[in-house]
Order: C-alpha cells, then structure tokens, then sequence
C-alpha cells in the first residue's frame, strides 16, 4: 500500500474516554476487545518505520462536552491524531443505549427477547452516523483509506460513499452477524439501512465464517443481491465479504510475562494464596458472557467436589458496562446476591470462595492475574471473538494454566485444545474445573504451546495487514471489473483480431443478448436480422459459432437449427456441434421425484403470485414474475429461493436468481463449464463472448485472463466481462459488422 496514505480508523468510542463528574474529569482508556486490537495495531504501525500509512486518525465520541474537550484533549497523550465526534444527548442516547446496545446487540447476539424496536431508536441511529459523516467530510481526502469498526456504525460506509464515490472503504464487524431467521426480526427499513450501509464499503469482515455466511443470506433475503464466492456485485461495484478473526499483540502479552512489576505483583498474589488454587475471569459486564453461568458451575464444582473446601479461589473481576440499560443493572445485582450467597453458605469465617471486584482492571494487575492463575473460566453463551482468551494465552510464557473455553466463542473455533465448555451445562462446566486441576503439568504444556502457536502466527498485526491486503485486492478488482464502453477504437482492433485469426469461437447468449426479453418468453423467435447474420458468420469456415442458453433443446433447434452453427441448450446440460446430434453434457438428471417436489413448490408460488408461471425443461425448472407485480413477486422470490435452496442437496439441484426468474437446475451445469469444454477444440486466435444475465458471468470468468477474448456483457451493470454495449440490437449489430468484413 501507498505510504502517502492515511488512514482514518473509525469506531463508536475513541481509545481514550473522558469523564465528567462534580466539576472533575476522569480520563481513562475505554475498555472492550475493539479498543484493545485496533489500539494495538495503530499503536504499533504508526511507530513502524516504513508504515504503510503516513498519518494515522481516530474519529470517535470522546464521552464528554467539547468545553471539556477543548481543555483537556491537549493533555491526553496519543500517538495518532484523535478527532471527537458530538452530538446532542437525546441522539447519543438513541443511537448508544437505544439501537446499537437494545437492539442490534441483543439480537446480533441471540438474545431476541431483549430487542426494544423504539422507533425514535432508529431515527437517532441514523442521526449519530450522519453527525459522524460531518466530522469526517471535514477532514478526509478520496486517497484516503477509511476503516469502520462495529455495530454502532452499520449505516456509515454507504453515507460516506454518496459524497465521496471512489474512496476506499473497509468494515470490520467486532460482533456476531445472526442468521437470518433472527435479522429478519428487525423492521425492514432498519434492515435496508443497515445492509446497504454495510455495502457502501469496499471490503466487510467477520470473524468466522458463519458470520459472513448468515450476512449473505441477509443480503440475498432481504435484498435479493447475490454473491459469488464471497464477492457480491451491487450497485455497479464489486465488494467482498471476508473472515479476519481477530487477535492481540502476541509479543506484548508474552513479553510482560518477565516484567518486573508484573513479577512483583504475581508474587504478591502467590503469597497471598500459597496453597490455593486460583481460577480467573476478567469481563464487562454483559449478559452476553454470562457470568452467572461461571458462578453456577463453580458452585456444582464446590458442591460435587467437597475435598477442595479451603484450597481454591475464583477471583472474578467485572468491569462496569453499559449500565444505565436495565438488562445489565440487573444482571449486576443477580451477580452481587449469587456471590453473596455462594461466599456466605459454602465459605467459612477463614475461606471466601469467590473474590469478586467491580471496576476495571490495570494492565499490569490483569497481567499479574493471567499469569498466576491455574485456570481461565470464559462462559460466554455468545461473544464474536473474545479476545481475554487470546490474551491468556499469549501472556502464559510459563506454558502453564488451562483456559476453560465456552463453546459459543469465536475463539473456541481457533482454540481446539482449551477445554471447551458448554455455558449452560454447570454440573459439566464443575467437573471441566475437576478435571483441570487433575491435568499433568505436560498435557498443559503441550496445549499452550499449540494455543500459542496458533495466536502468535496470527497476531494483531497479522490480521490488520491481513484485512489491508484485501482490501488493496478488492480494489484492484474493481478496476479490472469496471464498465467500459466497446468504443469505436475497441471494435476496430476486435476486427483486426477477427481478420488475422484462422480460428474463431463465438459464444453468443440467447435471450436479452440477440434478442430483447418479452411479456412472453415463447414469443422471442429470432427474427430475420439475427438470423441472417448468423448466417453470415457461419458460411466462414473459420468460424465455430455457439448459441449458449438457459432454453431447452427444442426451442433452439425450432428457432435456430436450420443454421450451422453450435447449439447449446439449459446452460451446457446438452449440446449441439454444427452439423451434428444433441448429446447430453452431463449424467445429473432431474429423476421423476425430483421434477414432481419442484412443480408441486412452484405450482404454490404461481397460485400465490399473479402472472406468475413455471417453465419445465429437462435439466430445470424455472419459475417466471417477469409480468407480476414486482413488490409482490421479489417477495415471493426470495421466499421461493430459501425454500428451494432447502432441498438442494436432497434433489440435487442448484438454486439461482435470474432476471425475474428463479431457477432450480441439475447440479454442476453452467455456462463456464461448457465454455471450458469448448476452448480445448481448437487453439483460437478470437474469441467473442456475450451475454446480458448473472448466467454469463460464469462465462466471463472463464475467459477474464485469455489475452484473445473480447468479453462483452449487454446492459449497463458491471461485470467481469471486459466491455459494456447497451443494448442487443447493438450486439446484432456488432456481428453483422464481423459478418461484412
Ligand atoms: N479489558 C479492559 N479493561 C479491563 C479489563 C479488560 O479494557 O479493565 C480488556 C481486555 O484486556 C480485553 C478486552 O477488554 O482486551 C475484552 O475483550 P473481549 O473480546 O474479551 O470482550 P468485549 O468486551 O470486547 O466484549
Ligand atoms: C464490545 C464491542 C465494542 C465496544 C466494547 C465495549 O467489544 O464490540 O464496540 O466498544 O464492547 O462496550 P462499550 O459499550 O463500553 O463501548
């Protein structure tokens, strides 16, 4: 990447929070797992020599008035330029309390009964992006790189997109995506500017691919946009959707291990619990990580496992969260009464089973914890990542201690060797604590050391550059997907190439390329232009020419057989050499259960939608809405599209969305397939591809890098295809200009 870039990291807080209390100000790190990677990273690029940015910026709501701001941000030591964002209380408290942490956050992480869908939440979300976009047309250049972080922030990749088209955008979702079946819950409008805010960006990332998988099925449910592979074409952009799990500065956690302070104080603890084995926990306080879950199953531990009366302690440090929201007030008076209980009925006058504290934690009595303890509970029933796992890890250079893991962490995914845990099974989470303090202090070193190798190779550092190095593809791609016009200069080289090959292939789609759609797709016979000039291109024997559709094999032989030239018939199941038979492309087939399961669906969606109707072909079955109410009918669509996609291993189909079509086709078949089969015939010097719908790109890919192909895609939207022509008169119109010369 350019070193004259800078880049612009943007999140809901800024790495520093300022309080203001009885004519005071605190000023204090924020705390959660967002602040502590990015802050690592643009802590450790901005210091790099040769950094890939010349100038870092953090745009963020301070937790203060701008008087406050005013006197004190000179004070505040930072190694990147900070930039505040602020805006009146009744908005931050809609937009902070009210939609990212009552709705998005409850229902993100599977918590739908804890959505509060306050309509004012929502206008107010959109507001605080809007304040956020003022500050940052303020200060940002197009060359600049912009990277959003988090939930509070779904709608702004798309509004800043709209005043400054080119700029380079990454998004970075430090939560859960849902699946669909609970996005779903949302009001639709919320939905719209939440996705279409998320695809205002260049790159978007996840942190496992679950997540990425359930953001686009929301993308193809509630906008009917697809993606191929990952790579999603809106709006005449190409954007992709990626995995980047997070992680921390490996080398500082471990590093501290031999820090004399932190020594100091891990010794002071050891002293104090000589003889006592000590679990830890350090979390906000959130239900999300659900610390009664801990509670319970250490006291099945107490219970089940008596003999350890007096030998252990949990020390369990919560940092203060949220808590003017009533779902985390209460979970805090839950806790205070469950360790209340716990210390007062199964401790005694000598021994307090748990040591509970409510503030936040100093690096270096965090660090001193990790260290000392011989095990790490973690129970959250969701959390994206859950970076105090990574960070017990990395800080373990002793190689010992066991990490107790819920399973419903993104963490567990990369963590195969901690003990993982089921939150809700407390008699299974007591006997995982048993069966830890029993493990052989070998077994914990060879876990650590693969849990270690695991973080330390894909660090902070290795994830940002990770996500940079994507995000400079992406772009790339874009530039080589952008719509060109075939200009005259164009099409007088393409006839060049066409006059000095002595082999040619000519790969031609059907419908909306020769000939325009019609209300009636059994009324598009060709009419007497397209034919002649087929006929033309065919009477040279240089020439093999293709008519590559979605249609059955009748209908082109009806409509184009008297011609010589290829014919192939639903998307390269069947096929056609000039002055040959069909034959079948494939063994698939679409047996009798399977034809009769997608009538039997189909035949509902045409009774449920107006002038609908279903076209049965060998290989597939395509439901038609071109002539249906539209509203209606992509409804129907998508619905029809979910449930098709069900049976897709069990009929052993392929689900696609067309133009105003859905098709339900035999595994494996499609236009890039064939396209491959047919370049092995002959070494060809041209190559001409066209074609107008999603089929096509399959063909397009195809062709992207062979130097002697002229991909033309009919239609305005972006492609892979090389060359944009409007309309399919115009592409007629092209091969009569071949056929002339
Ligand atoms: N942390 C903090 N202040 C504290 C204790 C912990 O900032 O007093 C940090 C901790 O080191 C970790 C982050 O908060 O980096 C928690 O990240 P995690 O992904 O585990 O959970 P999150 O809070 O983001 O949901
Ligand atoms: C999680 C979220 C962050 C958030 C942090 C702390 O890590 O993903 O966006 O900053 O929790 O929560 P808070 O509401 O205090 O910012």
């Amino acid at each position: 990447m350019n070193i004259e870039k800078r880049l612009f990291i943007i999140s809901n807080r800024l790495p520093v929070n300022i309080k203001e209390k009885d004519n005071d100000t605190i000023i204090k790190s924020s705390s959660g797992g967002l602040v502590s990677a990015v802050k690592s990273y643009a802590n450790y690029t901005q210091d790099k020599e040769g950094s890939s940015f010349s100038q870092i910026y953090w745009v963020g709501v301070p937790g203060c008035s701008k008087t406050a701001w005013e006197k004190l941000s000179r004070t505040i030591q930072s190694e990147y330029t900070l930039l505040p964002v602020f805006m009146k209380s009744s908005i931050y408290e809609g937009y902070y309390s009210g939609m990212s942490n009552s709705v998005i956050w409850p229902l993100f992480h599977y918590f739908p009964t804890y959505a509060e869908y306050k309509p004012s939440y929502f206008e107010n979300y959109m507001a605080a992006n809007e304040e956020f976009v003022k500050v940052l047309l303020q200060n940002i250049r197009p060359n600049d790189i912009i990277w959003i972080h988090d939930y509070h922030l779904l709608p702004l990749a798309k509004l800043i997109r709209e005043a400054m088209p080119e700029i380079t955008i990454g998004f970075f979702l430090h939560i859960p995506f849902p699946s669909f079946e609970l996005f779903k819950l949302i009001p639709e409008k919320w939905q719209l500017a939440m996705l279409e805010g998320m695809l205002g960006a260049d790159l978007i990332g996840f942190h496992t691919i679950d997540y990425a998988a359930h953001f686009l099925k929301s993308i193809q449910m509630a906008m009917g946009v697809e993606n191929d592979q990952n790579l999603i074409k809106y709006n005449n952009r190409l954007i992709k959707a990626d995995v980047f799990p997070i992680s921390i500065d490996y080398k500082k956690f471990n590093d501290a291990y031999d820090n004399p302070a932190i020594a100091e104080k891990r010794n002071f603890y050891r002293e104090q619990f000589k003889d006592i084995k000590i679990i830890f926990s350090v979390d906000r306080l959130d239900y999300t990580k659900c610390i009664m879950c801990r509670l319970r199953g250490y006291e099945q531990f107490l219970i089940n496992y008596p003999q350890y009366a007096g030998k252990i302690v949990f020390i369990l440090s919560i940092v203060p969260s949220r808590d003017n929201i009533s779902n985390y007030a209460k979970r805090k008076r839950e806790i205070d009464e469950f360790v209340g209980n716990i210390n007062g009925r199964i401790g005694t006058l000598t021994w307090k089973p748990v040591n509970y504290k409510y503030e936040s934690l100093e690096f270096n009595d965090m660090m001193a914890l990790y260290t000392v303890c011989d095990i790490a509970l973690i129970t959250p029933l969701r959390d994206g990542m859950n970076l105090v796992a990574k960070e017990f890890v990395a800080s373990r250079k002793d190689k010992q201690g066991i990490l107790l893991l819920s399973e419903m962490t993104g963490a567990a995914r990369e963590f195969k060797d901690a003990v993982l845990i089921n939150p809700n099974d407390f008699k299974g989470i007591g006997d995982a604590i048993n069966m830890a303090l029993q493990m052989s202090p070998q077994e914990q070193e060879q876990r650590m050391i693969q849990m270690q190798t695991r973080v330390k190779d894909y660090d902070v550092l290795a994830w940002a550059d990770d996500f940079f190095d994507q995000l400079r593809k992406i772009k790339k791609k874009q530039q080589e997907f952008e719509f060109i016009f075939l200009d005259y200069p164009t099409k007088i080289k393409l006839l060049e190439v066409y006059r000095k090959s002595p082999k040619r292939l000519l790969l031609l789609d059907y419908d909306g390329t020769l000939v325009s759609f019609n209300k009636n797709p059994d009324r598009v016979e060709p009419p007497k232009n397209v034919l002649d000039a087929l006929q033309k291109l065919a009477d040279d024997d240089k020439n093999d020419i293709y008519v590559i559709s979605g249609r059955d094999s009748e209908t082109l032989s009806k409509w184009l057989g008297h011609i010589n030239i290829g014919l192939v018939a639903e998307h390269g199941a069947k096929m056609k050499k000039k002055n040959g038979e069909w034959n079948k492309q494939t063994e698939e087939v679409l047996d009798e259960t399977a034809k009769e399961t997608l009538r039997k669906i189909m035949k509902y969606f045409v009774k449920r939608t107006a002038n609908s109707f279903i076209e049965e072909k060998e290989y597939s079955f395509v439901w038609h809405y071109r002539n249906s109410n539209q509203d209606q009918a992509k409804l129907r669509a998508s619905e029809l599209l979910t449930e098709l996609s069900g049976y897709a291993d069990i009929l052993n189909i392929q689900v696609m969305q067309g133009n105003k079509i859905i098709e339900a086709r035999v595994k494996g078949m499609n236009k890039g397939a064939i396209t491959k089969k047919l370049l092995l015939d002959n070494n060809y010097g041209f190559i001409l591809a066209c074609g107008d719908d999603n089929t096509d790109e399959n063909m397009f890919k195809v062709l992207q890098k062979n130097k002697n192909a002229f991909t033309i895609k009919i239609g305005d939207s972006s492609s892979y295809a090389r060359y944009n022509i409007f309309t399919p008169q115009m592409c007629v119109s092209l091969l009569e200009y071949l056929g002339t010369s």
